[in-house]
């Protein structure tokens, strides 16, 4: 499966700007010239798959505890906006169809990334690569799909086998290889801040793609470019396109 990415990647959206993956962070990363978005989906207590990076709720909403132990009503009823600003109370918490379609709307690209909860990696890839599956237009290039999660990877690509897979490191381990074997892998993601150049030439150098997290550093990014890296995941999407170009 052949993977084009884009140097930038505006990831969870433009998070500088406006509540992290929230449609209208989604709108504004376009607005801001990204191509591609990445986003976090994780399931509710009732296996609905939405947009949320953290396993709590408070942080970037007015709910309390797990987003897994959640209802997907109450979940609906959140403010995932008022936290970041008065000016984007009540935005919601997004679907993970609600952001397929947007993103299909604007025609952007995306990296979505299956953020698990233990025991419950291969339910999640199952559902949420089945709705991905239906929705994605035949005729677009397939989102990349990530996670941590070699189990997640695993089950998504039996949903999905010939869509590009991703597994993502915090540090590249020196077994990196037997993973993108075993699991099919297409391209790595990496932590920008343990990732040596040995790693991105060997990884490089075998064939797969690598994207890197989370570069917000214009002198940075110029570096992991420079080392071989394809494309950065940045909460200033903005600032990197005008330096680095949308594609
Ligand atoms: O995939 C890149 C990045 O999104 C991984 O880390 O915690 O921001 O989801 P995190
Ligand atoms: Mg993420």
């Amino acid at each position: 499966m052949a993977l084009t990415l884009p140097r930038v990647i505006a990831h969870r959206g433009a998070p500088k700007e406006a509540p992290e993956n929230t449609l209208v962070s989604f709108r504004r990363a376009h607005q801001l010239g990204a191509r591609w978005i990445e986003f976090d989906v994780a399931l509710t207590l009732d296996a609905r798959p939405v947009i949320f990076h953290d396993d709590g709720l408070e942080r970037t909403s007015d709910g309390q505890g797990l987003l897994a132990a959640a209802t997907f009503e109450s979940v609906k009823h959140l403010d995932a906006g008022g936290w970041f600003g008065r000016a984007f109370a009540g935005e919601p918490v997004p679907t993970l169809e609600e952001t397929l379609d947007l993103a299909i709307d604007l025609g952007l690209g995306i990296n979505m990334e299956l953020k698990t909860d233990p025991g419950r990696e291969a339910e999640l890839a199952t559902i949420a690569m089945a709705i991905a599956r239906d929705m994605w237009p035949a005729d677009r290039d397939p989102p990349l799909v990530s996670s941590f999660s070699p189990v997640a990877v695993a089950a998504a690509r039996d949903v999905a086998p010939d869509w590009p897979m991703d597994l993502i490191y915090n540090q590249v381990p020196a077994t990196w290889a037997d993973d993108g074997r075993a699991l099919g892998l297409v391209a790595f993601g990496a932590n920008h801040k343990h990732l040596t150049r040995e790693q991105v030439m060997a990884i490089r150098g075998a064939g797969y793609k690598l994207s890197s997290y989370t570069v917000n550093e214009v002198g940075r990014a110029a570096e992991l470019f420079q080392w071989g890296v394809d494309a950065i995941f940045t909460d200033v999407p903005g600032e990197m396109v005008r330096k680095f170009g949308a594609n």
